[in-house]
């Protein structure tokens, strides 16, 4: 049985892979994309999206924007990680193909309702559009099966020594969505560093079409920030890590924990609180990612994205 989902992100060369393996595993039906301001602005997400589904040849999958900056703080993107564009490397022709007239908050709210099929959503970017529509249709609740979303982490931030940085860059929404009663599941950065791909496999995917060489154009960009500040030779494909799981339930170890999102102190914040020693006496509130086999995930993404156009 193939689960319904709807990809709410920010490409993002980690997006952008997440994007194409949904769109290659027949375990997911992607009933839309929906993109939000992070690592570049709305615009950018938003055609990178579209650009995205052209390489892939799946212009039928809608693409919504959604809010273009934070609930209550500016817009703060990550161009030194994903370049001016969002999605430096390969050559991004502008799309032909525009988002459907509707905000991603209403699309998402209209296409869980007309599911007859619970949905499971898998935000990958600041969770601004989804605490948006916990606010406003809260009823939809009842048909979201699951929400995977990439964010936060037990141990050390990425884009402060604290918080990562889809949590960093919303945090009063990412609070939203640890305290709505959904079934969360979080994929943080413990998981996502042990869950890296290279340019050895951009080279392996490189020949086997245009998705195949796009995503070995991403990876040749992407890597250069690894090497430089974590001295690694290969990147952490974080997106793809949430889709993987929706895929996969069987690739990564979790186990369910309270997570609090830190929203006022500036040194902490955005910072996901993992009860890992369930010391507090909270109900666990999330299912949080704790690692996950590398190799087994590179191996099955290339086989995977090998399959696409
Ligand atoms: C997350 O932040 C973004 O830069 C990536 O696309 C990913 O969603 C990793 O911290
Ligand atoms: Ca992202």
């Amino acid at each position: 049985m193939s689960t319904p989902i709807i990809i709410d992100c920010d490409p993002g060369h980690d997006d952008a892979i997440a994007i194409l393996l949904a769109l290659a595993s027949p375990e997911v039906q992607v009933l839309g994309i929906t993109t939000v301001g992070g690592n570049s602005d709305l615009e950018n997400t938003t055609r990178n999206a579209l650009t995205v589904l052209e390489v892939a040849e799946r212009t039928d999958v809608p693409v919504a924007a959604g809010c273009d900056h934070p609930l209550v703080r500016p817009l703060q993107v990550a161009d030194h990680v994903h370049g001016k564009s969002g999605m430096d490397g390969p050559r991004l022709d502008p799309p032909t193909t525009r988002p459907v007239d509707a905000h991603a908050v209403d699309f998402i709210a209209e296409t869980i309702a007309a599911s007859t099929e619970p949905v499971t959503l898998v935000p990958t970017g600041p969770l601004t559009n989804i605490a948006l529509l916990l606010r406003h249709f809260p009823d939809v609740k009842e048909n979201i099966g699951r929400l995977v979303l990439m964010g936060g982490a037990i141990g050390l931030g990425n884009r402060t020594p604290a918080a990562e940085f889809n949590i960093w860059a919303d945090p009063e929404a990412a609070s939203i969505v640890f305290e709505s009663g959904l079934d969360v599941t979080m994929v943080g950065l413990d998981v996502t560093h042990q869950a890296l791909m290279g340019r050895e496999h951009g080279e392996r995917l490189r020949p086997t079409g245009r998705c195949g060489a796009f995503v070995a154009d991403l990876l040749d960009f992407f890597v250069q920030f690894h090497e430089r500040v974590y001295g690694l030779d290969a990147s952490p494909i974080h997106d793809a890590v949430a889709v993987a799981d929706v895929i996969w339930p069987d690739l990564m170890e979790a186990d369910r924990f309270h997570v609090a999102v830190e929203t006022d102190s500036d040194l902490t914040l955005g910072r996901t609180v993992v009860d890992r020693w369930r010391v507090t006496g909270r109900e666990p509130n999330a299912r949080v990612g704790l690692a996950i086999d590398g190799r087994e995930f590179g191996e099955r993404v290339v086989e995977r994205i090998s399959r696409l156009p």
